[in-house]
């Protein structure tokens, strides 16, 4: 049992320890924070862009760093993920574009046809100029990689006999990712149905070159054309 007097002296120097190393924390951390946020390259373009990015209430729907609403991605490393080419695609048109049924808002900053080519494109680069920046921050590894355990749910599957005897044999490569009643690859979306959601125009351009139309997609370009596509534009068609 303490006395009265040693409690006192054990909560006074308790306090005092506990400010001190708190001191040093904040000091070591400020001390390393021009590094790890990359200061010295934080450009006029880069602070329009962080004004932008403030103004708009992005916030109200993603995340950087953690921070913000869960509404939509996370984007402290998207343009490393998407590339430049893509986000500019999307801010200028985010209709093409849509995650889960959600869709990206329409801004007028970034449209051509509200505020004019040139200074739609200047608003589209300073907010990419913002979020490149943003992802050369060390975060200490944040937002960690994707987990890439093996969601058993999704394991691939032979494609049925029945759909195999319809499908030209163009389409052999496909059923390594896509399935059709069922049966085939997990790794793309199933392909039942496909021509309703997608039209022709956008399936041969989605096929020819999937990384023109979305960069950084895992759907490898095939080199398929002139009859292999229409062949299997046709039996997409039939699905
Ligand atoms: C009302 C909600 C909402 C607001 C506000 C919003 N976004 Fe989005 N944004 C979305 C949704 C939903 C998506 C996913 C659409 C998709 O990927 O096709 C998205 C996608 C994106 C992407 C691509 C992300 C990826 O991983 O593919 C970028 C970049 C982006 N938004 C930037 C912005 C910026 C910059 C602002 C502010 C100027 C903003 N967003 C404001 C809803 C919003
Ligand atoms: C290595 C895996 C892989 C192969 C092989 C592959 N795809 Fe894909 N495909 C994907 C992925 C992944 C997506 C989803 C793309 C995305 O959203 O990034 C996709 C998307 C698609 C879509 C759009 C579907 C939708 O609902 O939006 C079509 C159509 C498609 N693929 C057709 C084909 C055809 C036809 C072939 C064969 C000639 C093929 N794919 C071969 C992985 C593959």
């Amino acid at each position: 049992m303490l006395t009265k007097s040693a409690a006192k002296a054990f909560f006074l120097g308790g306090t005092a320890l506990c400010g001190v190393a708190f001191l040093l924390l904040t000091m070591d951390t400020l001390k390393a924070m021009p590094e790890r946020s990359n200061q010295e390259q934080m450009s006029e373009q880069v602070v329009r862009g962080h004004h932008i990015w403030n103004k708009n209430n992005c916030m109200g729907c993603h995340t950087l760093m953690g921070e913000g609403a869960y509404y939509a991605p996370e984007l402290t490393k998207v343009v490393e993920r998407r590339g430049e080419v893509y986000i500019d695609d999307l801010l200028r048109d985010p209709s093409r574009y849509t995650q889960d049924g959600r869709q990206m808002v329409k801004y007028d900053i970034f449209n051509p046809d509200e505020v004019g080519e040139e200074v739609s494109a200047g608003h589209r680069a300073d907010i990419i100029a913002f979020l490149a920046w943003v992802g050369r921050i060390d975060t200490n590894g944040f937002p960690a990689d994707p987990d890439m355990a093996v969601d058993t749910s999704r394991q691939p599957t032979p494609v049925t006999a029945a759909v195999l005897a319809e499908a030209p044999k163009q389409m052999g490569t496909c059923f390594g990712c896509h399935s059709v009643q069922g049966g085939g690859g997990t790794v793309g979306p199933a392909l039942d149905g496909v021509s309703s959601r997608l039209d022709r125009d956008y399936l041969i351009k989605w096929i020819s070159d999937p990384q023109s139309v979305k960069p950084g997609t895992t759907m490898p370009n095939l080199g398929i054309k002139g009859e292999d596509m229409d062949t299997i534009i046709q039996y997409l068609e039939t699905l």
